[in-house]
């Protein structure tokens, strides 16, 4: 799906997010900026046309690598990403061909909902995570206390935001699966249970829109 939206996902993302995504991106890594200074190998988990990678090399890395499954993801990841620091890598989250404890910093934006089988990826990004290395997960997760905010944004993401998606993606489906795997998916308290259970520590939580939107900071505590 995602080598089928590949030529419009940047533009689609920004517009359908009310230009707000990168907005996002950047917030989630000055927090991790004010927590160290010494992020030598980073992690773009998920990674698709790279616009987290892009604030992740303002860390100044000594690598990133940018990580996905689709083909055609990646091919955009590598054409922004031109700097010989920047590695794309076509694998799936749940196996990394890492070494244990090699990264400082793991992130996914808009990734985690995602995966098939997000225990063991949370398990293998442990893996690969050094102790006291960080884990930043920004995603829309599902709402925990329905209101009036959500109703309206249920109504958006159900009814208008597909129409938008597909027309401009010439995807028939892709936007209808984000509705979806929003709804199929866990609350942000939920997910941060679920971190503590395969040792991490959780340093914020920070909710960007309508509790929809979280970003989610972590540390390899074990
Ligand atoms: C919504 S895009 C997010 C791209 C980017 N991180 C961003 O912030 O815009 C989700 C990406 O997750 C990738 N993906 C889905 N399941 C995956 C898995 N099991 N392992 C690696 N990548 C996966 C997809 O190929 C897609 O590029």
């Amino acid at each position: 799906m995602f080598d089928e939206i590949s030529p419009s996902y940047d533009r689609l993302n920004h517009l359908l997010s009310g230009y707000q995504d990168n907005r996002w991106r950047k917030n989630a890594v000055n927090y991790l900026s004010s927590l160290s200074s010494n992020y030598k190998k980073i992690l773009d988990l998920a990674a698709g046309s790279g616009d987290l990678g892009t604030e992740f090399l303002k860390l100044s890395p000594q690598k990133l690598y940018s990580v996905d499954l689709s083909f055609e993801m990646l091919k955009l990841n590598h054409t922004k990403h031109t700097s010989e620091i920047n590695t794309v890598v076509k694998s799936d989250a749940q196996n990394l061909p890492f070494k244990d404890g090699f990264f400082d910093l793991c992130g996914i934006g808009f990734g985690v909902r995602n995966f098939e089988h997000l225990n063991e990826c949370i398990i293998e990004i442990n893996r690969v995570l050094k102790i006291g290395g960080k884990f930043v997960t920004i995603e829309m997760f599902k709402p925990d206390n329905p209101n009036i905010f959500n109703k309206l944004f249920k109504l958006y993401f159900e009814k208008i935001l597909p129409k938008i998606g597909n027309s401009v993606s010439g995807s028939k489906y892709a936007y209808d699966y984000l509705f979806e795997s929003v709804d199929n998916f866990l609350s942000v308290k939920n997910y941060t249970e679920l971190l503590k259970k395969y040792g991490f520590l959780i340093k914020k939580v920070k909710n960007n829109f309508l509790g929809i939107v979280n970003t989610v900071t972590a540390e390899k505590n074990y």
